[in-house]
């Protein structure tokens, strides 16, 4: 007997309500942290919220289209350092916990998250 497939990190997060609730837990955090709020003042949060849902549903093996820019693009001009990738970060992962996302999906995440930290910092 074949062994079942494990979910998709989709399907773990409760799919597209799950994954939103999150990103909206991650943009309030973010507009309370004082290493990075700023960034976001002049920011719609109903905009980025739905580009950073569209982006983890598909990223995580949804069937949504991300129809924001990339990664470089988006934060190209911005020069964004380390401490704030970090506290970014750390933004997410207390969203996770808030959702009582498991500590495997955490690190899945935090791994995917670091993955694109070179197209994030220092642009
Ligand atoms: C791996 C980490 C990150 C991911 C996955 C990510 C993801 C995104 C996404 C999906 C967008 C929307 C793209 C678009 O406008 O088309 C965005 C925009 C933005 N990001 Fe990031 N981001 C990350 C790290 C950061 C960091 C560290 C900062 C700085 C504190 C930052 C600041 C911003 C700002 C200011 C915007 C523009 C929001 C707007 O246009 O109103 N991001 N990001």
């Amino acid at each position: 007997m074949s062994e079942a497939a494990t979910p998709t990190l989709y399907e773990r997060l409760g799919k597209r309500p799950g994954i939103e609730a999150i990103a909206k837990d991650i943009f309030h955090n973010h507009s309370n942290n004082p290493i990075v709020k700023n960034r976001y003042v002049n920011s719609d949060p109903d905009t980025v919220i739905r580009l950073v849902t569209e982006m983890c549903c598909a990223g995580f093996g949804g069937p949504e289209t991300y129809t924001g820019r990339d990664m470089i693009t988006a934060h190209t001009g911005m020069n964004i350092n380390e401490i704030e990738f970090v506290a970014v970060c750390d933004d997410v992962l207390a969203a996770l916990d808030k959702n009582s996302v498991g500590q495997k999906e955490k690190d899945e995440i935090l791994c995917i998250l670091y993955s694109l930290k070179s197209q994030i910092v220092h642009l």
